[in-house]
């Protein structure tokens, strides 16, 4: 007996009709007949009541109909589900928080897909946190946050320290000057958070900069995205503490002061399943270290003083 039989039989059935199951089924008639008349056989029992129009079915081959009917659905869910993961070996999901979008994701994910357009990459926004209970759920595959959230099903990987800048309303008394200045000078303004929720979070962060100085800022006001808080700057409604790639943002509107204490800085940290060490998290691994050392080698050029005037080219 093999699935053949199973799958005819269902065939036969359903159409109560040997001559409408053969044309279901894409065969002729006399192989079906006989296919069904081998699994009779075997089993020892008459399943279809042969004389009558249409076609009936025994009580044996009402049970066996109900049972073939539910293995041929497992059948084809096994051969689906294993597709499935196949497919899923195909995509590599990212949880990003959204200020790495200003940093390098953009290079980052632009030459993962030049270099293995094979896999399918998907990134989808996610607060640290999240990122966190995604990975263990297996809904992502990295995530790149801002926290450091101990957990040992979570290999936790800080890629830099990004420095932070203070973003001012281009009409404030603090944002006539470009030059560093301290936390302490924000402290009697209104100081921009985000995310309101959930927490801890890159919010919480920031406070504690102010508490590691023995200081409260005068007034928080609490946002839920980086972009609502530099649009409240940008409309003078207080200052707020941003990671120095967000300086792309507001560029009229918004002035952007480094900060002179060395603890102003936040982390990028990569996260993966403890031991997911797949194909995909190890190339994806390896661009980013490309990526570093291409945008280093952009910023030498940059930095470099222009040749002297006169110098051949
Ligand atoms: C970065 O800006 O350094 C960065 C952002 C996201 C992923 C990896 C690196």
């Amino acid at each position: 007996m093999d699935f053949r039989h199973f799958k005819y039989f269902v065939a036969v059935a359903e159409e109560r009709s040997f001559t409408r199951a053969a044309e279901r089924l894409h065969i002729s008639q006399p192989p079906l007949s006989r296919q069904i008349q081998q699994l009779e056989d075997e089993i020892g029992m008459k399943l279809l009541e042969r004389d009558a129009r249409p076609l009936r079915l025994t009580e044996a081959g009402r049970f066996f109909y109900a049972r073939a009917v539910r293995l041929l659905e497992q059948v084809n869910e096994t051969v689906t589900m294993t597709r499935r993961i196949a497919q899923v070996e195909r995509r590599l999901v990212i949880g990003f928080v959204p200020s790495t979008m200003y940093g390098a994701l953009p290079r980052i994910a632009r030459l993962f897909r030049a270099v293995k357009p094979q896999t399918e990459l998907v990134l989808v926004e996610k607060l640290s946190v999240e990122q966190n209970e995604a990975l263990n759920a297996g809904r992502i595959d990295v995530g790149f946050g801002r926290l450091r959230l101990d957990d040992p099903r979570v290999k936790r990987e800080v890629l830099r320290e990004e420095p932070l800048v203070l973003a001012i309303p281009a009409e404030h008394p603090l944002a006539g000057a470009a030059t560093p200045l301290s936390l302490l000078a924000a402290v009697p303004y209104t100081l921009l958070i985000y995310p309101r929720s959930p927490r801890p979070s890159y919010a919480d962060q920031v406070l504690s900069l102010f508490r590691d100085k023995g200081v409260e800022p005068m007034t928080v006001h609490e946002v839920q995205e980086m972009q609502t808080a530099l649009g409240l700057v940008a409309s003078g409604m207080g200052v707020c503490v941003v990671p120095a790639s967000a300086q792309r943002l507001r560029r009229d509107e918004v002035v952007y002061r480094p900060l002179l204490e060395s603890s102003a800085v936040s982390p990028i940290i990569m996260c993966t399943r403890l031991n997911d060490q797949s194909e995909d998290i190890v190339l994806l691994r390896s661009l980013i270290d490309e990526v570093y050392r291409a945008q280093a080698a952009e910023k030498l050029l940059a930095d470099s003083p222009p040749p002297p005037a006169g110098a051949e080219a």
